[in-house]
């Protein structure tokens, strides 16, 4: 079956099923095309909370589909790859982040979306990278305490007083930009201002024009009257940069910006998943209900 016959199947059974299509913008273009709602993991989030549809269809990772079950408890909620993970999700254990908490006993846990459920259970608070400074200043703490993600928290802790704890976890893709990447095409396009997700080394933030989520990438490279753009983020990104903004030029900041994970779901994963209604991610109510406070408490103080 050609790409767009499979796209029509895909969209008749979401009719059918009632059923919602979310994709991140690291998915594959062909899965972005079709996406009911495209957007960063907070704008997800939020939709999901939100649906008034029957099927929530996640074309994203595990830990997406995870928030969406949690916040939405009597949606079924389906990802199509079992596999498709997040390696920074898994860089802190419930047994580690106890101990560190024990360690750290006047902290606020301050846990970013891309980790597990029961992770999120044992937190505070979570945030994405769209959010993470506001979520940090609204808490009533001085140490705050940042997991997974430790170029996040350390680029969190720049524009606060608040003593922040980063945790050692990191994200492959964004771990892998070095300075000397983001030197090289900056060489080859002088002018041209560099926008890089908060996920990366502080070493190539510092090099950065603008740093924010993939929604905020987005929106920087729309309203910017640069004409070409840096972008320093996974390249599934590009897709809708270009149709954002038709005019502009985007160059990746290295050719290693790529998320195995968030590629692992194609078309053919999205049709069989809506019609074998597989694979149902749940989470246990004893693990849920502290998520989903956690989860909650960031969507109320991000309005
Ligand atoms: P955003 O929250 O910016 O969409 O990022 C999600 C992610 O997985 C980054 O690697
Ligand atoms: Fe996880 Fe990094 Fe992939 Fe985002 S890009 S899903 S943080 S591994």
């Amino acid at each position: 079956m050609g790409i767009i016959e499979t796209q029509e199947k895909i969209r008749k059974l979401l009719a059918d099923r009632n059923a919602i299509l979310l994709a991140h913008y690291y998915q594959r273009d062909e899965i972005q095309d079709i996406a009911d709602i495209l957007g960063d993991s907070l704008a997800l989030s939020i939709e999901a909370a939100k649906t008034t549809a029957d099927v929530i269809l996640f074309a994203g990772v595990q830990f997406m589909a995870e928030s969406a079950s949690i916040l939405s408890p009597d949606k079924t909620v389906l990802l199509p790859r079992l596999d498709a993970g997040c390696p920074l999700a898994d860089k802190i254990t419930v047994e580690e982040l106890k101990q560190a908490k024990s360690e750290h006993p006047d902290a606020m846990v301050v846990t970013y979306v891309n980790s597990s459920a029961q992770t999120k259970a044992h937190s505070d608070i979570c945030c994405t990278s769209a959010n993470a400074v506001r979520i940090v200043g609204s808490l009533d703490t001085d140490t705050v305490l940042m997991v997974p993600d430790g170029n996040l928290a350390r680029y969190t802790a720049q524009f606060t007083e608040k003593k922040i704890i980063p945790w050692k976890g990191f994200c492959y893709v964004h771990n892998n930009l070095l300075p000397g990447d983001v030197l090289k095409v900056k060489d080859k396009n002088p002018g041209a201002p560099v926008a890089v997700h908060p996920e990366c080394r502080p070493e190539v933030i510092e090099m950065a024009d603008f740093v924010g989520s993939t929604g905020g990438i987005l929106k920087f490279a729309r309203e910017t009257d640069a004409q070409k753009i840096i972008i320093g983020t996974e390249q599934g990104i590009m897709h809708q940069l270009k149709k954002d903004s038709p005019g502009k030029t985007f160059i990746p900041a290295s050719d290693k910006l790529t998320c195995l994970d968030m590629k692992r779901i194609t078309l053919d994963d999205i049709l069989t998943s809506l019609l074998e209604m597989k694979h149902v991610v749940a989470v246990p109510e004893e693990i849920r209900v502290p998520a989903n406070l956690a989860l909650s408490r960031m969507l109320e103080t991000s309005k």
